[in-house]
C-alpha cells in the first residue's frame, strides 16, 4: 500500500537521522538501505516513531510504498554513488517522480543530474551533523521552484526554526542549494581555523592550559562570538580523556581530516575570481597540518620557534577582539563569493535570505548570523566590511587582529586565517594598491598594456633595455 509522504534512500548516521526527524514531524516515510541489516536495525532503534516508517528491502518495495508522484530522498556518499543510485532508481520511477539529494555534492555535479532531462530532480545542502539532522537542520534548496515547492512543507517542518522562523530556502535553480552548501563549509573551515589559531596563541602564545581555554570560549559565547563553533570549542577544551585523564585536546593528533567540499569552494572562488583568502588559508592549513614527519622534521632543522610571549603582551580580550574582525572578515569573503557566483550562473541568490537560513540549524550558526541577514537585507549588493553596523565593528577590532597577528609573526605562531584576513582588510582599505608594479613589469616583459592614472587603457612604457 502506498501510504508513505516520502522515502528515504541511505541509512548512514546522517540518512537515519534524517528519516527520524520526518517521521517525529508527522510524516509517513518509507526508508530502504543497500544492507537491509541496517534497515532492520534503523526500524527496531525507532522506537514509537517505527508506526510512521515503511521498512522496505528492495528498491521496488521502497518506490510501492510512497505516495504518487513520489518524492526520495538520496542520503549516499557524494559522487558515484549518487549516479549509480539515480541509475538504479530511475527506470522504477513514474515521469514525474521526484529525487531530491540531500549529501554534500559537489554542485557541478547537481548542475548535470538537474539539467539530464532525466525527471524532476533536486540537490539540496543540510547542514547540521547528526544532531541537526535529527532535531533541525539548516536546508539550502536548489532545483526547479515548482519541485522545491512539492516538498517544501515536510523540508521546513523538518528544519531548524530561528525565533520560529524556518531555516529551510530556495535558494535558486540547478546546484544552487549545493553550491550555498559549499560556501557554508567555506565559511565552516575558516572560522574553525581561526578558532584554533587563537586556541594556539592560548596554548603556546600564553600557557594556558586547556580548562583554562575551555573557560574563556565559554565566556566568549556570552559575547559578540556566540556561536555554535566557539561553544562546541569551549566543551572540547574542558572534556578529559577517560583512558589517561589528560584533556582530550593533548590527545587528539593535530592533523585534520576534510571531505573535500572546502576544497571545492576554492577551486571555485579561483574561477569566479572571488578573494576569499581566509577560506583558501583555511584549506591550506589543513592540507599542512596533514604533514606530520615534515612538520616534525621542520622543527628538528630550524628549531622550535620561541612561542611564549609574556603574560602582559596580550589580554584574551584582545583575543576575542581579533577573532571578531577576523570573523566578519571571512563572512564577508564568503558572501561576496556568493554574489559573484549569484551574478556569473544566473542564480539571483537570496543573500540575506541566505544569512537567515544560517542563523540556526547549521554548523556555522551565530548571533552575529542574524546582524548580517539585517545587513544584507539592507544593501545586498554591497560587501558587508561596508554595511555601518560590521564597518563600526571593524574599527573598533581590527587592532588587536593586527596585534594578534603581529605576536604570532614574532613568536613563530603559525596564523594562517587570521593573517590572510588582516591583509584582505589592509588591501581593502588601500586606495593607491601596489599593482601599478605588476602591470609596469607585465608590459615590460609582454607589452600587455596598462591604463593611466591621467586616463585612458592600453599604454605602453617606454621601457629602456
Ligand atoms: C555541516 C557540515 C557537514 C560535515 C562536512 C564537513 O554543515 O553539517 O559541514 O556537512 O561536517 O562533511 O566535513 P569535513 O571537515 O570532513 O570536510
Amino acid at each position: 500500500m502506498s501510504t508513505a509522504e516520502i522515502g528515504l534512500i541511505g541509512l548512514g548516521t546522517m540518512g537515519a537521522a534524517l528519516a527520524l526527524n520526518i517521521a517525529d514531524n508527522g510524516f509517513d516515510i518509507a526508508v530502504w538501505n543497500r544492507t537491509t541489516a541496517k534497515t532492520k536495525q534503523f526500524q527496531a532503534d525507532a522506537g514509537a516513531l517505527a508506526a510512521k516508517v515503511t521498512a522496505t528491502e528492495s528498491l521496488e518495495d521502497l518506490v510501492a510504498a510512497i505516495k504518487k508522484p513520489r518524492a526520495i530522498i538520496l542520503m549516499v556518499p557524494a559522487g558515484q554513488a549518487v549516479d549509480d543510485q539515480i541509475e538504479a532508481l530511475r527506470p522504477l520511477l513514474d515521469d514525474d517522480d521526484l529525487i531530491i539529494d540531500a549529501g554534500n555534492a559537489n554542485f557541478h555535479d547537481t548542475n548535470r543530474r538537474a539539467t539530464a532531462d532525466e525527471g524532476p530532480f533536486l540537490g539540496i545542502g543540510v547542514s547540521g551533523g547528526e544532531e541537526g539532522a535529527r532535531f533541525g537542520p539548516s536546508i539550502m534548496g536548489g532545483g526547479k521552484r515548482d519541485h522545491w515547492d512539492r516538498v517544501a512543507h515536510i523540508l521546513t517542518a523538518i528544519s531548524a526554526k530561528h525565533q520560529g522562523t524556518p531555516c529551510a530556502t530556495w535558494m535558486g535553480e540547478d546546484g544552487a542549494g549545493h553550491f550555498v552548501k559549499a560556501v557554508h563549509n567555506g565559511i565552516e573551515y575558516a572560522d574553525m581555523q581561526m578558532i584554533a589559531e587563537i586556541y594556539g596563541m592560548m596554548r603556546d602564545g600564553l600557557g594556558m592550559n586547556a580548562a583554562e581555554m575551555g573557560d574563556v570560549f565559554a565566556k566568549w559565547d556570552k559575547g559578540s562570538l556566540k556561536s555554535y563553533l566557539i561553544e562546541i570549542s569551549g566543551k572540547v577544551a574542558h572534556t578529559t580523556d577517560p583512558e589517561t585523564g589528560k584533556p582530550m585536546l593533548d590527545v587528539i593528533v593535530d592533523a585534520a581530516g576534510q571531505k573535500g567540499t572546502g576544497r571545492w569552494t576554492v577551486i571555485e572562488a579561483q574561477h569566479l575570481a572571488a578573494p576569499i583568502p581566509a577560506i583558501e588559508a583555511a584549506v591550506v592549513a589543513r592540507n599542512l597540518s596533514s604533514q606530520r614527519a615534515n612538520r616534525a622534521l621542520g622543527e628538528d632543522t630550524f628549531g622550535a620557534a620561541p612561542h611564549r610571549l609574556a603574560h602582559d603582551m596580550m589580554a584574551t580580550e584582545t583575543l576575542e577582539q581579533a577573532l571578531i574582525a577576523g570573523k566578519i572578515l571571512c563572512y564577508a569573503q564568503g558572501f561576496e563569493m556568493i554574489s559573484k557566483a549569484s551574478e556569473e550562473f544566473g542564480w539571483a541568490l537570496p543573500l540575506p535570505e541566505i544569512a537567515k537560513v544560517w542563523r540556526a540549524g547549521c554548523i556555522i550558526r551565530s548571533a552575529m548570523l542574524d546582524d548580517m541577514a539585517t545587513a544584507l537585507a539592507a544593501d545586498a549588493q554591497q560587501n558587508l566590511i561596508f554595511a555601518p553596523y560590521f564597518a563600526e565593528m571593524i574599527k573598533k577590532t581590527h587592532n588587536a587582529l593586527r596585534q594578534v597577528v603581529a605576536q604570532g609573526a614574532l613568536h613563530g605562531i603559525a596564523m594562517p586565517a587570521l593573517s590572510s584576513g588582516l591583509a584582505y582588510f589592509d588591501a581593502m582599505r588601500t586606495a593607491r594598491g601596489t599593482a601599478n608594479m605588476i602591470q609596469g613589469q607585465r608590459d615590460f616583459f609582454g607589452a600587455h598594456g596598462f591604463a593611466r592614472i591621467d586616463g585612458g587603457e592600453g599604454h605602453h612604457g617606454p621601457w629602456g633595455g
